[in-house]
């Protein structure tokens, strides 16, 4: 079976075995200059807040990031499948969890999906403790599940559920990095609080090396609300609130049921360059974390 989103050939991400360490990602900007990054980045987007735009972020980024050359695994960490229905994919009997205990190959795991030089690792039931098994034992497998991914791709974007559980902490303790997305409105500043908190427990005690990468406003509209939302951002967490923002666009709605990013369904939109500016931006911040 042939990968269509990958131009090198069919599962060619299982013969790769250089360290994440050593990998170096360059990738092509808008404007056309090659800019670098350090190594193999694990994102996780988290907002224990529903609807804070978790799953249409990580969809839209990869898109984006994937337009620039890199290569990119999504890998929705959410039961709902949200991440997994809008790339085409459908919900699978083998998980991280299966795949950690080993005899599984990644071939098994990964799928292509509709959006050019995008992978997936779509929702599976196994999400859910069943049995005997623990939460705690679930986590733990979705961490080894992380970790024995093959070092094939790039930039690797988690999509988490909006629960402040095992389904929440396992991501942060797999990733590198967390992206917080939060929705332009006065109600949704309590939820970043929340995540920062998580984050610096997860650091304190188990992933000291875990960063906030960014916070991204999302859903901006032009009322005076969601600009002062955005302000009351900046004044509170200071500049590791991003730039770019992305705007509320009845475009990005519609992108699900065609199970299209928005890059692929309306390319000039602005609210498509909207996404494309974030991942840019969040690219060099990847670049200046690395120096
Ligand atoms: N820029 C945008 N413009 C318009 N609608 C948007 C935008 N971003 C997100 N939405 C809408 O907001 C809703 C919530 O977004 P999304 O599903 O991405 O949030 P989430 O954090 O993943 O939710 P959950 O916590 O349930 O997983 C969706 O209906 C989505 O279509
Ligand atoms: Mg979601």
């Amino acid at each position: 079976m042939i990968l269509p989103a990958v131009p090198s050939g069919a599962y060619c991400y299982e013969h790769r075995n250089e360290s994440r360490q050593s990998r170096t990602i360059s990738s092509t900007t808008s404007s056309g200059a090659s800019r670098a990054t350090a190594e193999v980045q694990i994102v996780a987007l988290s907002n224990h807040k529903g609807g804070s735009g978790k799953t249409t972020t990580t969809v839209n980024l990869a898109a984006a990031f994937a337009e620039t050359g890199l290569r990119v695994l999504v890998v929705d960490l959410d039961p709902q499948g949200s991440a997994t229905e809008w790339l085409g994919g459908r919900e699978s009997a083998i998980g991280l969890v299966e795949f950690s205990e080993g005899g599984v190959g990644v071939s098994k795991l990964v799928v292509p999906t509709t959006a050019s030089g995008v992978h997936l690792v779509p929702t599976s039931p196994s999400l859910i403790p069943r049995g005997d098994a623990s939460r705690n034992a679930t986590g733990l497998g979705i961490v080894r599940g992380l970790a024995r991914l093959p070092d094939y791709w790039d930039l690797i974007l988690i999509d988490t559920a909006p629960t402040l559980d095992y389904l929440s902490l396992a991501p942060l303790v797999a990733s590198n990095h967390v992206i917080i997305p939060v929705e332009g409105h006065a109600l949704a500043l309590p939820g970043v609080t929340s995540v920062i908190a998580s984050i610096k427990r997860a650091r304190r005690h188990i992933n000291p090396h875990l960063e906030l990468l960014g916070i991204v406003a999302c859903r901006v509209n032009k009322t005076g609300h969601s600009r002062e939302v955005v302000t009351q951002l900046r004044s509170q967490f200071g500049a590791v609130v991003l730039e770019h923002s992305v705007r509320d666009a009845i475009r990005i709605a519609e992108a699900p049921a065609l199970q299209l990013p928005i890059t692929a369904y309306a390319p000039t939109s602005p609210v498509a360059a909207d996404y494309r500016s974030v991942a840019t931006e969040l690219l060099v911040r990847l670049g200046d974390l690395s120096s």
